[in-house]
């Protein structure tokens, strides 16, 4: 891999390799653009199939934080990290120091807070080691409601554009992964009547949104997704290829030689409304 012609490529100013044997910390962090304000993004913790496949979502989910702070008319740059390692892990106060102590040496360069894998009480440890950090418990605290919250309304955004209407009632709606985001905006979606199609690689997690929201579960997808910067939206079988809109919380939207022949495309008009979307919990931290 050729890495600067790919930070040229992708217009990155600084990425940082860093590594704790004692607790096996492995994690990346990308600054992409510092020229509206301190880089911010979130610290996502997955196990990544190759140190490749973190470092292109380090890069991707960073130059997508950009344009976020940016749509959202925040002074603030685009950066992200990515822990490499099994989120399941119960070393988590070990991993999550050593990452502080990295965030501190970037001297507010980054400023990190929740994603895929992280949680709340991470940031408490993060905090241990540096003040760069937020969506701390008794501070702005978990940024996922209000995530789920922008998401909701730019769905209802799309229904409008679509149908003439915003009303989601009797909409059937498609959500891919249903953590800590994906259980709110099920709860607003279910609470206006639309009918829901959900799936997650964490059978608790979908049976949670079953019992809860009456949702239906779609087991086809699980065999062919990836992370979910790979993930596939023609993955959701029929209600993905026939979806007439798409939008989402991700900012790290797959390349097109990744998508499955059948899966909608996402055009420059739904990107930008993702970001539109999401930007509540980068405003919230
Ligand atoms: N937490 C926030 O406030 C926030 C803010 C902005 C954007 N986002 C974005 O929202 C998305 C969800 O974040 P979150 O904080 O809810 O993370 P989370 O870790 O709480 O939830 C992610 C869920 O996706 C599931 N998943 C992973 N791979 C999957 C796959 N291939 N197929 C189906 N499910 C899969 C996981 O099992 C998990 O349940 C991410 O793209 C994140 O970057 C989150």
């Amino acid at each position: 891999m050729e890495i600067f012609s790919l930070l040229s490529e992708l217009g990155h100013e600084q990425v940082v390799f860093c590594h704790e044997p004692s607790c096996g910390y492995k994690g990346i962090i990308a600054i992409h653009d510092t020229t509206l304000g301190p880089s911010l993004g979130g610290t996502r913790f997955w196990n990544y199939a190759s140190d490749e496949e973190a470092l292109i979502d380090a890069l991707r989910l960073s130059r997508g934080m950009t344009y976020k702070a940016a749509v959202a008319g925040l002074n603030l740059g685009g950066g992200k990290s990515v822990i490499i390692g099994d989120p399941r892990t119960t070393r988590r106060e070990m991993i999550f120091r050593a990452h502080g102590r990295f965030i501190e040496s970037l001297a507010g360069r980054y400023i990190t807070a929740e994603d895929v894998g992280t949680s709340v009480s991470d940031m408490d440890f993060v905090a241990m080691e540096t003040s760069f950090v937020s969506g701390l418990p008794g501070k702005s605290g978990d940024p996922s409601p209000v995530t789920a919250y922008g998401t909701y309304q730019g769905i209802k955004a799309a229904a409008l554009e679509k149908y003439g209407s915003d009303s989601l009632s009797g909409k059937t709606v498609a959500v891919q992964g249903v953590g800590h985001v994906g259980y709110y905006l099920c709860a607003h979606l279910a609470s206006e009547g639309a009918r829901l199609i959900v799936t997650d690689i964490d059978q608790e997690r979908v049976q949670r949104i079953i019992d809860e929201f009456g949702a239906t579960a779609e087991t086809s997808f699980i065999g062919i997704a990836g992370t979910p910067s790979t993930a596939t939206l023609g993955g959701m079988g029929s209600a993905g290829s026939c979806a007439s809109s798409v939008s989402g919380t991700r900012i790290n939207q797959p390349a097109q030689n990744e998508r499955p022949i059948d899966a909608p495309q996402v055009t420059e008009n739904e990107a930008d409304r993702d970001y539109s979307a999401n930007f509540l919990g980068a405003w919230s931290v």
